[in-house]
């Protein structure tokens, strides 16, 4: 391929440390860094060693002199009916209060501070507090359960949890500070304070003396508080986000500070082409890494206005995420698949009845793209619809059109070409060879990762390389874990994910995890989650569970007790967002002769296809069971 884009990618990998050297310029440094890229223990990467700078002052000190009275965030949350706008000056005054507040309560630099709040002010505020102070923010997604979060919280073992007495979902309370205590209660590294911003919706909420603190009387007590950025070497932690992958143990995903800035920043101009005193609007939650770098850090740091949006798409009617792109002067537009076929089942006259003119492109992420909805919005918007491929992992985009760089045309269902920085290979599982046109691979990156991705699994750099670097046996290369091919054109697709990861609506989950928390129903004896493809969201877990005792299911009556029991079990343990659309009882699963599940022919027979190899299967009447479980029998 020729081209300014392929130029432009070939340079990032050969001419890697005067293409980062240039990058590096969109952001501000303290101190110069020494060297652009210290790679001397493979795989770990450290970005702009030696420098030193602070995401918080780029993302808004930096901003006062030319644009500090631009709206810097605007919340927006159809669940309160609210808006609010802060100026760049006005959100430096909240992040330095907070940091006050923080302060006093014994947050110090290196600290981890979690954060389990819904998509509001105040947790933005936090946010950029802990980077302002140097602490390592580790937000949690709001729908995550009390073990889930307690699992969270021995990994990291904050000093503080920060949180609010609840949130709102299609108008429903759905109460937080109750689950904050029982997943403090379960812990067994406890933080030693918990701030709570009261947003009234919870009279009712738990206060535990001593321990909890209200924001707003802190908040009063720190009126006009400054504090100084900590400046901090490029590759010290800045935050850690918990994410799913084959084992039932979430892994604190780490990033650095320097590389992640600079990432940020390029990936604004390049792949998102949003520019200072423009609009972003990121429909994510903060729990979520799009939401890190695409609602917080990215357009901060670029200078622009950013969307906190609290909602659904549908609500108070299905036009007003466009309202909100006519009202607001949206440039760039991002959100997950899902919302878009959410969209699609209603009157497709919401997406012409506002003013899009605004609006340049929309970006999707987060789960695969399927080419009628690709097309079905393109078409609607008259707009470029950007599907790209990347990872919590990775941070920023690893697939996309650049067209920052160049205009290359779209083609529905694929999320183009390998950003720069990303040296993607497509290697065979068999022998790690190179696939050829057209044929399915495993995405690997060859490392070094670029800047922004994750420097290593929180506290445990040897899971870091082998859980991501040992798929090939000696050949040291990244594994996304996705299946991918490329055609003649040198246009990727996204075939799905090669381990038991599996994507709910765009939210990630591991189906050991599932597994694990089914596990926790007494009855249970053994049990499989699977994977199956559902129209709207993509995919949906699917639980087939052996019984201890049978007699519990022994009538139609006793049986759906029983499916609710172990969907229960799974609402407490991991959150309602994990909860198996139905869960089958068998008295078998199908195994091999040494004993490993065959998750794939169970997953292929739920989806009604051919299970595959099964010349190692150790009882055939197992499928049987799973066959006619799906068929309804
Ligand atoms: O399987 C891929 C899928 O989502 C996974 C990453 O999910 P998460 O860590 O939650 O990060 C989301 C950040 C956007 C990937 O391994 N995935 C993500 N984007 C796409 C995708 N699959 C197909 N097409 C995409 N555009």
């Amino acid at each position: 391929m020729a081209g300014r884009y392929a130029e432009f990618h070939r340079r990032s990998i050969e001419d890697r440390d005067a293409f980062w050297a240039e990058q590096a310029r969109l952001v501000d440094w303290h101190r110069p860094f020494d060297e652009v890229l210290d790679y001397t223990r493979p795989p770990f990467a450290r970005w702009f060693t030696g420098g030193e700078t602070n995401l918080c002052h780029n993302a808004v000190d930096r901003h006062l002199a030319a644009r500090g009275d631009q709206p810097a965030l605007i919340w927006i949350s159809t669940e309160v009916d609210k808006v609010e706008t802060f100026s760049f000056r006005q959100l430096h005054a909240e992040v330095n209060r907070t940091a006050a507040m923080m302060q006093s309560l014994g947050v110090a630099r290196g600290d981890r501070v979690i954060i389990y709040m819904p998509n509001m002010p105040e947790a933005v505020f936090a946010i950029l507090a802990c980077a302002r102070l140097g602490a390592v923010h580790s937000v949690v997604f709001g729908g995550f359960a009390a073990a889930s979060l307690a699992a969270r919280i021995d990994d990291a073992r904050p000093v503080l949890m920060i949180t609010s007495d609840g949130g709102s979902r299609m108008g429903k309370v759905i109460r937080y500070k109750p689950l904050v205590d029982e997943s403090i209660r379960l812990s067994r590294h406890p933080p030693a304070k918990v701030l709570i911003f009261n947003r009234g919706l919870d009279s009712d909420m738990p206060r535990v003396p001593g321990r909890d603190v209200d924001w707003k009387e802190l908040a009063a007590r720190n009126e006009g508080a400054q504090v100084a950025c900590t400046w901090l070497e490029s590759s010290e932690p800045s935050y850690i986000l918990y994410t799913s992958g084959t084992t039932g143990k979430p892994k604190g995903v780490q990033r650095d500070v320097g590389g992640h800035a600079v990432a940020m920043a390029a990936s604004m101009r390049h792949i998102y082409c949003g520019h200072a005193g423009e609009t972003i609007f990121t429909s994510s939650d903060i729990g979520w890494a799009v939401g890190h770098s695409y609602i917080i850090y990215a357009p901060l740091i670029a200078g622009m206005t950013t969307i906190l949006y609290e909602g659904v798409p549908i609500r108070p009617d299905p036009g007003v995420w466009w309202k909100i792109v006519q009202d607001y002067k949206v440039s760039v537009m991002f959100t997950a698949p899902t919302a878009i076929r959410v969209l699609k089942k209603h009157d497709p006259a919401w997406l012409g009845r506002y003013d899009l003119s605004s609006l340049r492109h929309l970006f999707l992420a987060g789960e695969p793209l399927d080419e009628p909805t690709h097309a079905w919005i393109s078409e609607g918007l008259g707009k470029p619809v950007i599907d790209h491929y990347w990872q919590t992992e990775t941070g920023w985009p690893v697939l996309t059109a650049m067209h920052g760089v160049e205009k290359t045309p779209i083609k529905y269902g694929s999320p183009s070409f390998p950003a720069y920085g990303y040296d993607l290979k497509l290697l065979r599982e068999s022998d790690a060879s190179e696939a050829g046109v057209d044929e399915k691979a495993v995405v690997v990156i060859e490392p070094p990762l670029p800047p922004g991705c994750m420097t290593t699994i929180w506290g445990d750099d040897e899971r870091f390389v082998k859980t991501y670097f040992s798929t090939f046996g000696k050949k040291l290369v990244y594994s996304t874990f996705d299946w991918g091919i490329r055609d003649k054109d040198g246009y990727y697709f996204i075939l799905g994910r090669t381990d038991d990861v599996i994507n709910v609506a765009g939210h990630r989950l591991g189906t050991r995890e599932i597994e694990e928390a089914i596990q926790a129903h007494g009855n249970v004896a053994e049990v499989a989650v699977v994977g199956v493809n559902d129209a709207l969201k993509g995919q949906m877990p699917l639980a087939f569970a052996v019984l201890k005792d049978v007699s519990k299911v022994a009538t139609p009556a006793l049986r759906i007790d029983e499916e609710k029991a172990v969907m229960a079990a799974v609402d407490a343990q991991l959150g309602a967002i994990a909860r198996p659309s139905r869960v089958h009882f068998v008295t078998l699963l199908p195994k091999t002769r040494s004993g490993k599940m065959l998750r794939r022919s169970i997953q292929a027979l739920a989806e009604g296809r051919d299970p595959g190899d099964l010349t190692t299967l150790e009882d055939p009447t197992a499928l049987d069971q799973i066959r006619s479980a799906v068929a309804g029998n």
